[in-house]
């Protein structure tokens, strides 16, 4: 890979210059992603690629003209066009990353491809596959007591390439970084094992590792990720149904009051004194109101509600996260659920004899629908 020369060039660099920031963990060692032609390239560069005492500010030197660096994020980022690229399926372009601090600037020359082919797919996300993997919280956390051994293992067909070659995967942490000693990932079987670390003391909260799977038909960068998380911790929130199904009818008020019934803390019920609270929801019907300490949710869908997915994010006192996810299946009438009518038609009083007009016009969902 071209970043072994760059790496010792840079080394000299480094020892000539008494000050200014050092290079620590180089990114051609990070796996960025592959750039791909019309599409936005992004990459967070890990926060250990130089070290400093001091406060570090990014630039670039020599570099391709579509590609900007936000200093304050560490983010490379920007969308290279056709006519930004050599010719060829895959080209390399070298980067030149200035890292300035109060005593001087260190420039990290590294390497980023181009593909013009068809990049590498996520087909399986991880929120279909992680119910099999034990305790877990939605969309992508795995929950973990201290010191539990563990092992799970992804389906051969979560990512695709239309490339014939075989794609090769990569685990590292969330900022880029290696694995930590306690997990261990065999790429050849997808599989991630080992145990999960010990606590000191009983009270401290819950510790959260962020990790991602890479894929790619170009070793040494990035085609596609799968981001999921491990929570360790003390305390177990757990759900009989981490997601649960609630069938509503339209101009009909609902009171659930099931989902406090099927929440444990430890194995124990919710209501038993875990203090365990709604710490916040996303993407909550706004016909809906949901209490924080039983968890009852009521409200009157109006006519025009449509089927729709929220979560709510759980917390209790010994700062254990649970997120459940609520189905809300709206049910209307016939019509309403044919798509043809977009509010109930109003109750038509008629007398036998009596000759009745009415103009279904302004309750039909698509004026087209009216001839
Ligand atoms: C809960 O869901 C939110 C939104 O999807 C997510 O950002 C957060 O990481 C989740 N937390 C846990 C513990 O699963
Ligand atoms: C909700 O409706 C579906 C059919 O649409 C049915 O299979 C399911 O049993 C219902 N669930 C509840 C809790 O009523
Ligand atoms: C809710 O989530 C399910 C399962 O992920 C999905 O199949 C469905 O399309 C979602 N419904 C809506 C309205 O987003």
């Amino acid at each position: 890979m071209a970043s072994f020369p760059h790496l010792f060039t840079l080394l000299l660099c480094v020892a000539v210059s008494s000050a200014a920031p050092g290079v620590y963990f180089p990114i051609g060692f990070q796996t960025p992603p592959i750039a791909r032609i019309g599409e936005p390239f992004s990459f967070v560069f890990s926060k250990s690629t130089f070290t400093s005492p001091s406060t570090i500010t990014y630039s670039l030197t020599n570099s391709p003209k579509w590609l900007l660096v936000d200093s304050g994020a560490r983010r490379l980022y920007g969308t290279p066009k056709e006519a930004d690229v050599g010719p060829g399926e895959v080209v390399d372009v070298s980067v030149g990353l200035v890292a300035t601090d109060e005593t001087g600037s260190t420039t990290l020359d590294f390497t980023l491809i181009m593909s013009r082919k068809t990049g590498v797919e996520l087909d399986i996300p991880l929120n279909q596959q992680i119910p099999g993997f034990g305790f877990f919280s939605n969309p992508y956390t795995i929950l973990s007591p201290p010191r539990n051994q563990f092992s799970f293992v992804l389906d051969p067909k979560t990512f695709s390439a239309c490339s014939d070659k075989p794609l090769a995967y990569y685990a590292v942490m969330s900022d880029n970084t290696p694995l930590p000693a306690w997990i261990s990932f065999d790429a050849g079987r997808l599989a991630f094992s080992g145990h999960a670390p010990a606590f000191e003391a009983l009270i401290d909260p819950p510790q959260a590792f962020e990790f991602q799977l890479l894929a790619t038909d170009t070793p040494g960068f990035a085609g596609a990720s799968l981001r999921f998380n491990i929570v360790v911790g003390n305390h177990r929130v757990t759900a009989d149904q981490t997601t649960v199904v609630i069938n509503v009818t339209a101009g009909e008020f609902l009171s659930y009051d099931g989902l406090q019934n099927s929440i444990n803390v430890d194995g124990q019920p919710m209501t038993s004194g875990h203090g365990l609270t709604v710490a916040s929801t996303f993407n909550i019907p706004p016909w809906l109101t949901l209490e924080k300490d039983n968890l009852r949710m009521t409200g009157t869908p109006p006519m025009t509600a449509k089927s729709t997915n929220f979560t709510i994010a759980l917390e209790d006192s010994f700062a254990d996260r649970f997120n459940l996810t609520v189905m809300v299946q709206v049910r209307g009438t016939q019509a309403q659920d044919s798509g043809l009518l977009k509010e109930e038609l109003p109750v038509i009083k008629a007398q036998a004899g009596e000759h009745i007009s009415f103009d279904l016009g302004p309750y039909l969902e698509d004026p087209e629908a009216r001839r």
